[in-house]
């Protein structure tokens, strides 16, 4: 019978171990903890949902905001404090926290395992190592490994993410990831399309390919806009989505592929960040406030349904209320569908960090209160617009207020809230919207599609 020492956590590798992952920050997080689920799963780990039944807790962790990274620092507190009657439990920080603070996490946490985003191979090797009182480290970034060959853990459902290029190359002057992710590679696209061909087979209706440039894939000759037809041959019915693009890497070739290809759904996420030039030069992003505006205009030009969504970064150093005004006329002039917008973080290692963080907390905060509160005015009237129409809508699940009512997206990845009928997730139901707000349509069924 298996009998357990509290003081050796190697007494416990008498039955089959369980492994829980909690994912914080960005989808690629996401699509991650599906591969440690997976490589864990190889070496033996049961993946649980349930953090009291777990062997190894593993956070998979963001450092893009000091916030962020905050979050994690009080759950390990927590997760530490709950557990304590659980020494021989391993608990792991993993992602991007993992690879700028390493050894500090072990400091302060005394967490077990410290293993950054291009080393999870070695977790469940690390993982041992811990089970027998060593603490274990796997920091190194790869200029190669893509996960490639890895199947991805994932639960049955109808929406998958798939990363399918990692690292970033723009530094842009803000940002960790360049640091936390290292150089970009890309899969290759016939792991894509097979990984693609597998989860149609398994009921998938959606899949969203994800990079932190995804556009700037690349496999030999064959680029992003190849990558994505390749991908929505699989399955004519089957959504294809992808975030986030960079706009220097969003060529015509590339526009031209979204508007021929009826799958592809029509939504583009192309953060700007500032609307002001001083600042963008600074932010080193690559591209001026005109040839952004011209890049939106020859988007909308082919793509006439299309919907787009940013991000933007209030008070980065030396962001003066002139530059804060070219946002917010910026934000005017696009009208996009949807912003995160996030007051500037200093980062350290990052070259923004050695500019300072010359705007007070007060004006930061006023400067995201009115971007906040245009956006939702603008959300609010491109909204009102759809009232009337008949649109396609892919159903999540229930609504989050209420069973009566079902949730589902647009091609445009809009929300829709409509009456629940015998429609199962995944199926696209034909909604016509009645009412509005500025973040969801709501509306009544016409007719089922699929
Ligand atoms: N401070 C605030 N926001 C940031 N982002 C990236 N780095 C920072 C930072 N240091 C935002 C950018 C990016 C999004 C993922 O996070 O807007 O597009
Ligand atoms: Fe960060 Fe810029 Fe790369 Fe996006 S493009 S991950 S903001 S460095």
């Amino acid at each position: 019978m298996a009998h357990f020492n509290d003081n050796d956590k190697s007494s416990a590798n008498s039955r089959a171990l369980k492994v829980y992952v909690e994912t914080y920050g960005c989808q690629m997080n996401l699509a991650d903890s599906e591969i440690v689920l997976s490589i864990m799963n190889k070496s033996g780990y049961v993946p649980t949902e349930v953090l009291e039944d777990a062997d190894v807790v593993l956070l998979n962790t963001c450092s893009i905001r000091e916030h962020a990274e905050e979050k994690i620092h009080q759950r390990l507190h927590t997760i530490r404090k709950e557990l304590n009657a659980k020494p021989e439990l391993v608990v792991g920080v993993l992602g991007c926290m993992a690879e700028r603070l390493r050894t500090k996490l072990m400091e302060k946490h005394k967490v077990d395992v410290v293993v950054g985003p291009d080393d999870y191979r070695r977790l469940p090797q690390l993982v041992e190592g811990a089970f027998s009182g060593v603490q274990g480290i796997g920091v190194r970034l790869s200029r190669t490994e893509t996960y490639d060959d890895v199947i991805p853990f994932r639960a049955e459902g109808v929406s998958a993410w798939l990363s399918v290029m990692r690292g970033c190359d723009k530094f842009c002057t803000f940002c960790v990831v360049p640091f936390t992710r290292g150089r970009e590679r890309s899969r290759t696209l016939s792991s894509v399309v097979k990984e693609v061909e597998g989860l149609v087979k398994r009921g998938f209706r959606e899949v969203t390919l994800l990079g932190q440039n995804v556009n700037s894939y690349l496999d030999g000759t064959r680029d992003f806009a190849d990558l994505l037809n390749s991908v929505a041959d699989v399955d004519p019915t089957l959504r294809v989505r992808f975030t986030t693009s960079h706009p220097q890497d969003l060529s015509d070739k590339l526009i031209d592929t979204i508007a021929g290809i009826p799958n592809l759904c029509k939504y583009i996420h192309l953060p700007v960040q500032s609307g002001s030039d001083r600042i963008l030069k600074a932010m080193n992003r690559t591209y001026t406030r005109s040839e952004y505006l011209d890049l939106v205009s020859r988007i909308r030009t082919k793509i006439p349904d299309v919907s787009l969504s940013t991000d933007i970064i209030v008070a980065f150093p030396t962001e003066a209320e002139q530059d804060h005004k070219e946002t917010l006329s910026l934000m005017a002039e696009v009208k996009y569908d949807g912003a995160y917008m996030f007051k500037y973080s200093p980062r350290e290692g990052t070259p923004a960090f050695n500019l300072g963080d010359d705007v007070s907390d007060k004006v930061k905060t006023d400067r995201l209160n009115e971007i906040i509160s245009l956006q939702q005015r603008i959300s609010f009237d491109l909204n009102q617009k759809v009232i009337g129409k008949t649109v396609d809508v892919m159903v999540d699940g229930h609504s989050k207020r209420s069973d009566a009512q079902l949730s589902g997206r647009t091609s445009s990845n809009k929300t829709v809230v409509f009456p629940a009928g015998a429609f199962r997730p995944g199926d696209i139901v034909n909604v016509r919207i009645i009412r509005a707000s500025s973040a969801t349509l709501f509306g009544e069924v016409v007719t089922r599609v699929n």
